[in-house]
């Protein structure tokens, strides 16, 4: 007879994003405002940390992506705040049992500098996500000029269990 596993599995997910960059628009990245003189053309905020880290989520249970419950197609969610997209995705996380245990995201964007948001955009993916800071790892990349108006996100996620749910499932 089998024996039953001990070991808890852990999940691992992966997502990425880009939007167009124009004046009049602006830039928001894991939740916060950062000053710019362009920001994400998009039917939502275009927050492309906060989209491509819902689509890693939604990844790593095979629920497909943000598309399939927020079409961008749909007026009903024009002008969403990403940050909603996020709740309703980790609400799923937890429905399955799991909770993030550690995210990294590499953003590319080739100006204004990131450098000086870094902090604050950390500690907010740290709070949205329920992490401690040091499990949110953020790399910030430019194009060298190949993509000046775009930015860009890739996201990798880790889940863990959550410990007494999987203990509630016997
Ligand atoms: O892309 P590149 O390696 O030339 O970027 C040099 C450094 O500039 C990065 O390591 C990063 O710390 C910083 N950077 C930034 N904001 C950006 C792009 C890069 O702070 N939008
Ligand atoms: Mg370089």
């Amino acid at each position: 007879m089998a024996e039953k596993s001990t070991t808890a599995q852990l999940l691992i997910g992966y997502g990425e994003d880009s939007h167009r960059l124009g004046q009049g628009h602006e830039l928001w990245l894991g939740g916060v405002h950062v000053e710019s003189d362009r920001g994400a053309i998009a039917h939502s905020d275009g927050d492309v940390i906060l989209h491509a880290l819902s689509d890693a989520l939604l990844s790593a249970f095979a629920l497909g992506d943000i598309g399939s419950y927020f079409p961008d197609n749909d007026p009903k969610w024009k002008g969403l705040e990403s940050r909603v997209i996020l709740e309703v995705v980790l609400q799923k996380v937890r429905d399955n049992g799991y909770r993030p245990g550690q995210l990294v995201a590499v953003v590319m964007l080739d100006r204004p500098k990131l450098g000086p948001s870094r902090a604050a955009i950390q500690q907010n993916l740290a709070l949205l996500c329920g992490l401690p800071e040091k499990r949110v790892g953020l790399t910030f990349k430019t194009s060298e000029g190949l993509a000046p108006d775009h930015v860009q996100c890739r996201a990798m996620v880790y889940l863990e269990p959550i410990p007494d749910r999987q203990g509630d499932k016997g």
